[in-house]
């Protein structure tokens, strides 16, 4: 079924009747299609679902293309980011020829589905401008990261579920809880691999998020734990391109203070929060996609 989603995308770009559009959208690499499966998975496979779970692709593809515009990234899943191969320039058109196209198919669904999803673009906007912001010094306010993700990364999946609540006649708030709970929970876990897993495992640079200056969960938790001299080293590696002393250093004051399995242990709560309030549901492998997400290593 993701098939029919990925063949989807590729003729809704191609509908714009720009060769080039498609030729670099081919190039755009692929990732898990965690909102796709999620839309898939509560609105059934029919041919309003699947539209929907196309165009949120897109969208998210285009978020992508702008973040690693953001980040200076030189990969993406594992292969050459756009902006690398192509310039800074070809990946913020392409993304806007994404996100604009997505935007126009939208208004094929309901007013109440693509008013959520428009929504949920420019709160996913202002979350990344928050994290921009947050990593220009070192943030220690659980709560400011909190709300960042939520705006980043969660808001998209749980208007996705919300959305595709909606499409089904289900009972749209509690999926929209649903999708939030999995979407925090998704922004940790992407959060814990960034230090726990190697760069070819992640397709992108692993301990990069505190050389961008971002504190995530597993830092705040080990901050908030260091004696004050160990506060002052890991403050004097904000932001820095870390040696292979240094990486070692933080790895192992991530063990001592227990900060990734504590982040693990919040990634899991939140998965459990997002079974209970779906418990009264129809049961169609939401579970299955809480349990791969938190178990992923990529
Ligand atoms: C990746 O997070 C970034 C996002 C989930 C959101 C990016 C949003 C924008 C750039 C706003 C513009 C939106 C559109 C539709 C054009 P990350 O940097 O934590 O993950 P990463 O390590 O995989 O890059
Ligand atoms: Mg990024």
């Amino acid at each position: 079924m993701l098939e029919k989603v990925e063949n989807l995308m590729l003729d809704i770009v191609a509908s714009l009747g720009c060769s080039r559009s498609v030729e670099l959208f081919k190039k755009v690499p692929k990732g898990k299609r965690l909102r796709a499966k999620l839309i898939l998975k509560i609105a059934g496979e029919n041919d309003k679902a699947l539209q929907l779970a196309a165009i949120v692709e897109l969208i998210h593809a285009a978020s992508l293309l702008h973040d690693d515009v953001i980040d200076d990234a030189d990969t993406r899943r594992g292969q050459c980011s756009i902006n690398a191969e192509y310039g800074d320039k070809t990946a913020i058109m392409l993304g806007d020829i994404l996100y604009s196209k997505g935007f126009s198919e939208l208004t094929f669904l309901p007013q109440e589905v693509a008013y959520n999803i428009s929504h949920a673009v420019a709160l996913l906007s202002i979350g990344e401008l928050l994290d921009v912001e947050l990593s220009q010094s070192f943030n220690d306010n659980l709560e400011a990261y909190f709300d960042m993700i939520y705006k980043k990364t969660a808001s998209l999946i749980e208007a996705s579920a919300k959305s595709a609540a909606l499409l089904a006649g289900k009972n749209s708030d509690i999926y929209a809880l649903y999708g939030k709970n999995l979407g925090l929970a998704f922004q940790i876990i992407d959060d814990v691999l960034d230090i726990t897993q190697s760069s070819e495992t992640l397709g992108k640079p692993s301990l990069n998020d505190f050389k961008e200056g971002k504190t995530t969960l597993p830092y705040l938790y080990m901050y908030n734990k260091l004696s004050s001299n160990d506060k002052e080293i890991l403050l004097s590696l904000f932001q820095k391109t870390l040696n292979e002393n240094e990486r070692n250093w933080i790895k192992e004051k991530m063990n001592e203070s227990n900060a990734i399995n504590l982040s693990i242990e919040y990634a899991k709560r939140l998965g459990l929060e997002a079974l209970d309030v779906i418990k009264n549901e129809e049961d169609v492998g939401l579970a299955k996609i809480i349990k791969e997400m938190i178990e992923r290593n990529f």
